[in-house]
């Protein structure tokens, strides 16, 4: 079995969470600070030593072929006005990662959406992972999923632990036992009503998965929500073949809503410089709403 070289990230979703900010504008290149929080991801994958990044685009999603992209006549205005450390910012974007674009014809789900990156992966286990979720950790996420493939050559699942309330909003796993942070599971189900599980543990946005999913995302069959699922395509492998869960080390930072977003971009900014102005102006803030 071969090691994981490549990795999909879809991006061909509506955004409309952030509408209308995200109208004429990709939601993965909305930023925390000055980072589109697709950025962020593709660091996370090239860090776990990922050689080639497709990402899944669809309409409207210029920008993030043009964010990856060199620009030329902008490196050499900050050249000129001698902005290098911009201009070291802005290089470092250009070449992080050998990526690729697939085009999403229509928006027909999370499943349908790595469909299309079929092509490009031919026969080899590859890494998936969503923009929803910024991880943050000394080893990536997708990293300590890769070394749990290593080990066991079978598809793992990055999860998290989320509240009962939370659990509709999910791919939520049924385990049948449990090691450590490692779990073999039982049952997958994508956003179940609430109380038809006991479990709480959630898929995180981190996969490495075997080819064997396309032979079941092939069927392009319906599943929750009127969309092409992954978590039901995993079920299936799950069928024939042990799939795990991995309860990964690491700060989950969710940017896939408002308030996640804002939470996200309030602890990078206390992490940064801005600190020392950041916490009076909050204790003022605080004080005018409370
Ligand atoms: C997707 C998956 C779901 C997973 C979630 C968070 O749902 O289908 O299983 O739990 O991402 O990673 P979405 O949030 O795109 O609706």
């Amino acid at each position: 079995m071969l090691k994981v070289r490549k990795a999909v990230i879809p991006a061909a979703g509506l955004g409309s969470r952030f509408l209308p900010a995200t109208k004429a504008m990709p939601k993965e290149i909305l930023p925390i600070l000055d980072k589109p929080t697709i950025q962020y991801i593709v660091e996370e994958a090239v860090r776990a030593g990922i050689e080639d990044i497709i990402i899944v685009t669809g309409k409207h999603k210029r920008a993030i072929e043009d964010h990856f992209d060199s620009q030329l006549e902008l490196e050499l205005n900050l050249k000129e006005k001698g902005k290098l450390e911009l201009l070291e910012k802005v290089q470092h974007s250009t070449n992080l990662a050998n990526i690729f674009y697939v085009r999403q014809k229509s928006p027909q789900g999370l499943g349908h959406a790595i469909w299309t990156a079929k092509q490009f992966i031919g026969d080899e286990p590859f890494a998936v992972l969503l923009g929803d979720d910024i991880v943050d950790g000394e080893v990536p996420a997708i990293k300590q999923l890769m070394n749990v493939y290593d080990e066991t050559k079978k598809s793992v699942i990055g999860a998290k632990t989320v509240s009962y309330e939370d659990t509709e909003r999910y791919g939520i796993i049924e385990s049948k036992s449990q090691d450590g942070r490692m779990y073999e599971i039982d049952n997958l189900i994508e956003k179940p009503k609430f109380g038809t599980t006991d479990s709480r543990l959630a898929i995180m946005g981190r996969y490495v998965l075997t080819p064997d999913i396309f032979e079941y995302l092939e069927e392009q069959n319906i599943g929750a929500g009127g969309e092409i699922q992954l978590t039901d395509a995993i079920q299936r492998v799950n069928e024939v073949d042990s799939v795990y869960a991995y309860d990964f080390e690491g700060d989950r930072f969710d940017v896939g809503d408002k308030i996640g977003f804002v939470k996200t971009t309030m602890e990078y900014a206390m992490r940064s410089e801005m600190k020392d102005e950041l916490v009076p102006f909050l204790k003022d803030l605080i004080q005018k709403y409370e």
